[in-house]
């Protein structure tokens, strides 16, 4: 028996895992309960006594030897397991679908872009705001229609009758980020603030009780409606195109003085009119004006030394124009058919 165990232990010290040897099939031939190792231990158990002690430890360090071997040849035939079937990089890969960004996002992010080679920073203000935030510091007077119940979500107003400055609601247009801006910051200012603005409008293809604005503002010594001018014409010939034209109609913002209304030629028919321009050759893309001298001073800048310029846009009207889309409930929906078609790398 002495001899059997010998031979066994050489056997199996001669087991490589270069060899090719499988640990399972390894297991069963030595360890199992009808393997060669588990025999030598039944056969122990019929020796004489006086050779137990002798023939007890041989058949120990066999065991401990075929169970080291066995742990040996599993560890490394799980690490070529890995290796062969998890890690291949030969392997096609799996079709990996890519997420996108909503059209918004997109749209967002190149406004900020074309402003920030401009030398605009970005700055953004809370959509729960106050009442002096988004009207009474822009000039809005007491009894103007903006602040009627039916364009805005107040959250709590102090008095039924009359709004006061300390009422809390959702803002209406970023422009109340022009207001915290200029309280916070001396002049020169040149930012932008896009964000997410609330009206209390019914939910249309043209109109939604959500939607997104970019809002622009510029202080400093000696600003003029040409430098306004200028910055719009800039932004729409990166946004549309060098050969989109510009147009700017007067118009009334209690905040801006003079105030006005920016179209851009129509991109689609190219001037000549269609259905999208209502055959005008012309779209309305944003609000903007000289900053008014009381919202200057009610920020406490001096509007003898300072003048200014803002304006601000849509987003979902400018993806509207740039994607040609037609319901402005579709930004809103999350229907992955239509998100699936807007590919981006900014
Ligand atoms: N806040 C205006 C709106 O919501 C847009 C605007 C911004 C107009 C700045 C002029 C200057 O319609």
């Amino acid at each position: 028996m002495i001899e059997r165990i010998k031979l066994l232990r050489e056997e199996i010290s001669s087991i490589t895992p270069e060899s090719g040897e499988d640990a399972e099939k390894f297991r069963i031939k030595y360890l199992s309960r009808k393997g060669l190792v588990s025999l030598l231990f039944d056969e122990f158990r019929n020796i004489p006594p006086e050779e137990k002690k002798e023939i007890g430890k041989l058949l120990n360090l066999l065991k401990e030897e075929a169970q080291s071997k066995y742990q040996l040849l599993k560890s490394i035939s799980e690490k070529t397991l890995s290796v062969t079937k998890e890690n291949d990089l030969t392997r096609t890969s799996f079709p990996i679908s890519l997420g996108t960004r909503h059209p918004i996002s997109i749209v967002r992010n190149e406004i900020i872009e074309i402003f920030s080679r401009l030398g605009f920073t970005i700055s953004e203000g809370p959509e729960i705001e106050d009442d002096d935030h988004v009207f009474t510091s822009l000039n809005f007077a007491p009894e103007h229609p903006a602040r009627d119940m039916q364009d805005t979500f107040y959250i709590s107003r102090l008095s039924q009758e009359d709004s006061s400055p300390d009422d809390i609601l959702l803002r209406t247009h970023t422009s109340s980020v022009q207001v915290r801006v200029m309280q916070s910051t001396p002049p020169p200012i040149r930012t932008i603030s896009p964000g997410r603005v609330f009206r209390n409008e019914a939910i249309s293809a043209r109109a939604h009780c959500i939607f997104h604005q970019v809002e622009g503002l510029y202080i400093d010594k000696n600003v003029s409606f040409a430098d306004l001018k200028q910055t719009l014409l800039y932004f729409a010939h990166e946004m549309f195109g060098r050969d989109t034209k510009i147009r700017i109609r007067p118009s009334y913002f209690p905040f801006t003085e003079p105030s006005g209304e920016m179209d851009v030629s129509c991109r689609i028919c190219k001037g000549k009119g269609c259905n999208v321009c209502k055959y005008t050759g012309w779209l309305e893309i944003l609000g903007c004006g000289m900053v008014h001298p009381n919202v200057l001073e009610s920020c406490n800048i001096s509007s003898t030394e300072f003048t200014g310029f803002a304006f601000g846009m849509g987003i979902e009207r400018l993806a509207m124009l740039k994607y040609q889309i037609n319901d402005l409930r579709l930004f809103f929906e999350n229907d992955k058919r239509f998100l699936d078609q807007f590919r981006s790398y900014i």
